[in-house]
């Protein structure tokens, strides 16, 4: 076992399992994952990236598996269908990486096509040699994020897992749901409870965590080593520490924007709450950006949209967004939006 990754735990008891945020193409750069893990999250992990780009050097690859010194630990995730790329690239990538994590979870055609990400389920023993020839090329742990299986015919995760397992990958995160499913339905909780009953590296809960209550409900249902959060952390990824208090793992006190907060915290309605917090965290996201990628407009939108959906008139960020401005007067724009519940009196 490496420093980071702890052996399979026993029982779960209420005691403090680690929170992963998901990759997440889009979404997960290294700003917003410097982000997470200041807000509660134990891990982060890259969005997953093209092993064969990799491998032919492609600038726009390398950029995406950006990371800076704070981030402890790195781990690139990586996708593709050919095994000798996918080792080529684990091990280029490995020098600066502290654990490598491959992709056999995602549906996106552009990427099925190529049999990689969950494609790769249909070929189980491709997926296997893949992962055992990837393990001997580097010295770095090696972790593997799945579906159930691909939906046509019986799921086949469990299988693989025991597999995987054998050729000495070391942790496993199983997303509830087939590759035919995508995002529909609900996870399938009890399908990753008997993956984690039947071996013996530890198991990643992954599907429709959301907040406290469903984090317990998915550790006492799964037993799980630890548990992945994808989207319920666009645009909030204070979740991790709210989820956190909500568990009685961690203090109210102790979430950064409370901790930063200058006034009474509780003297604030529920709405002003909400805004000081995506405040807090957007203002936070562009010291990060700033000192690492830079004020990548583009990822500004993205992030913006989702640091103040559901928020009242946050309509009037997509205004602020179609007039020509640099990334620093956009990122302001979105940083006094979030502060108007002041004057707004709400
Ligand atoms: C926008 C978006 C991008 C994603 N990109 C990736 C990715 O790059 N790699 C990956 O393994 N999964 C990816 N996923 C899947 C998530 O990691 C996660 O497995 C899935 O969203 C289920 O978790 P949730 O119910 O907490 O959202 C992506 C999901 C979303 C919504």
């Amino acid at each position: 076992m490496s420093q980071y990754i702890s052996a399979k735990p026993g029982e779960w008891d209420g005691e403090e399992r680690p929170l992963f945020l998901a990759p997440m193409a889009g979404v997960t750069d290294l700003p917003f994952r410097l982000l997470a893990k200041e807000c509660g999250a134990d891990f982060t992990i890259t969005e997953f990236t093209n092993s064969t780009a990799l491998t032919r050097e492609a600038a726009r690859s390398w950029s995406r598996m950006e990371t800076c010194e704070e981030e402890d630990p790195f781990i690139p995730q990586i996708f593709g269908g050919v095994a000798e790329d996918m080792a080529r690239a684990a091990e280029m990538l490995s020098s600066n990486a502290d654990i490598i994590d491959l992709n056999f979870g995602c549906p996106a055609p552009k990427v099925t096509k190529i049999c990689a990400g969950a494609a790769l389920m249909a070929e189980p023993e491709s997926l296997v040699d893949m992962c055992a020839q990837i393990v001997d090329r580097i010295d770095i742990p090696v972790t593997a994020k799945m579906r159930l299986g691909t939906g046509k015919g019986e799921n086949n995760a469990l299988e693989i897992c025991k597999e995987l397992e054998n050729v000495g990958v070391q942790r496993l995160c199983i997303h509830g749901r087939t590759l035919k499913q995508r995002y529909s339905g609900e996870a399938d909780w009890d399908y990753i409870a008997n993956a984690v009953q039947a071996v013996e590296v530890p198991v990643i809960a992954n599907g429709d965590i959301v907040d406290g209550a469903s984090a317990s409900a998915c550790l006492l249902q799964t037993q799980a080593a630890g548990l992945m959060v994808g989207r319920g952390a666009i645009g909030r990824p204070s979740i991790f520490g709210e989820m956190k208090v909500e568990l009685g793992w961690m203090d109210t006190n102790q979430l950064p924007w409370i901790e930063h907060f200058e006034g009474n915290w509780n003297s604030l309605s529920e709405v002003g709450q909400q805004f000081e917090t995506r405040r807090w965290c957007w203002d936070r996201y562009i010291e990060l950006a700033a000192e690492t990628t830079g004020l990548n407009l583009k990822n500004l939108r993205g992030h913006a949209v989702s640091f103040t959906r559901g928020l009242p008139s946050a309509k009037k960020i997509r205004s602020i967004m179609h007039g020509k401005v640099s990334g620093e007067e956009f990122a302001q724009a979105t940083s006094d939006f979030l502060s108007s519940y002041k004057e707004l009196k709400l």
